[in-house]
């Protein structure tokens, strides 16, 4: 009887491991069958009611079962494990489509894209890049370029003074003056840079950017001014925009225009950006004042030039379309990052 009980236990045992399809319901079955508590140490407690002399014979055909399963248990467990790791493999599997960690690339201001891109079409006519100090003596910023101690731009309203006898430069038109003294002519040079005005609204930053073109030759006239304003205008914004020149007035060329560009908002028609009149102005230009290059000592009777003056900011906010001059200082990521 109880033999038999025991052939039964084993069978269960048996068919307990084969099923189990998981090492946890394996564990499960080897403490049902193989534990302390388990259905074959019951038997061998049952041994008692046995004859004494059937007792060891029993006992050793319950510890040989007990054997067999454990081994069954051990091949089992191995082969599960091996299938569970191998599908754990499978499952993490190196996904090269995922997404890598982000991180925040820096990029140019949109301001240095706007310079390097008028250098570049600038130098493409014969221009090279001149520079000069921020902290300006006054004669260089004012008196060179003919502008007396009496004259309304040196107001204090608009010139931050350093002391009496220097300046934030206020424009980039005294490297006009830095590089008539350095240079030989005939000569081309632009100088792209930070100016100051004491000055500060919508459409009006106390720190903003002009790049100066100078060029010196023998015969110069406003026709070549104008094709050459015209040819970089047309080179930064398109073809679609046009030029205007006004007539103006600056104390270091003669005679002077404003430019205006035809505006790229409303095309002309009239807008918001342009005030309704269709123009938007970007800067002064003229012929060089003979009396800046006595200054510097070079003959008028023998060279002439032209200049012109350009707000870079300007220039973004017109081939951008940028509402409010602020936003380039303002140093948020979600402007920047749009150029
Ligand atoms: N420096 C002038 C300004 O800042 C612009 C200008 C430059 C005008 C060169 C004429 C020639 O307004």
């Amino acid at each position: 009887m109880l033999q038999e009980k025991a052939n039964q236990v084993y069978e269960q045992a048996k068919a307990a491991i084969m099923a189990a399809n998981d090492t946890k319901t394996l564990y499960a079955a080897k403490v049902q069958f193989l534990g302390k508590q388990g259905q074959l140490s019951s038997l061998m407690k049952e041994m008692v009611q046995l004859p004494k002399e059937e007792r060891p014979e029993f006992g050793k055909l319950v510890n040989e079962k007990k054997k067999s399963l454990e081994s069954q248990y051990e091949l089992r467990e191995n082969e599960l494990k091996r299938q569970e790791l191998e599908t754990q493999i499978a499952n993490e599997k190196l996904d090269m489509s995922l997404p890598g960690p982000q991180f925040n690339r820096g990029q140019k201001h949109p301001i240095t894209h706007v310079i390097e891109e008028i250098t570049d079409i600038l130098s493409r006519l014969g221009y090279s890049v001149q520079s000069g100090p921020l902290i300006e003596k006054d004669w260089f910023n004012f008196e060179a370029l003919n502008i007396p101690p009496d004259h309304p731009a040196r107001d204090e309203q608009d010139t931050f003074y350093i002391d009496h006898n220097h300046v934030l430069r206020t424009h980039t038109s005294p490297v006009q003056i830095h590089t008539m003294q350095k240079e030989k002519p005939p000569f081309r040079a632009i100088a792209p840079g930070p100016v100051f005005r004491c000055d500060s609204d919508v459409s009006h930053s106390p720190n903003f950017h002009q790049i100066e073109a100078l060029l010196i030759d023998k015969t110069v006239s406003m026709a070549d001014l104008k094709g050459t304003i015209a040819y970089f205008v047309r080179e930064f914004f398109g073809s679609e925009i046009k030029t205007r020149f006004r007539p103006s007035f600056f104390p270091f060329t003669e005679p002077s225009a404003e430019v205006d560009c035809s505006c790229p908002i409303c095309k002309g028609k009239g807008c918001r950006m342009c005030k309704g009149s269709g123009w938007i102005e970007i800067g002064g230009s003229g012929l060089v004042n003979p009396k800046v290059l006595e200054q510097v000592n070079i003959d008028p009777s023998e060279w002439q030039g032209f200049a012109f003056g350009f707000g870079v900011e300007r220039m973004a906010i017109i081939k951008y379309g940028i509402s409010d001059i602020r936003l380039f200082s303002d140093n948020d990521i979600r402007f920047l990052s749009q150029f």
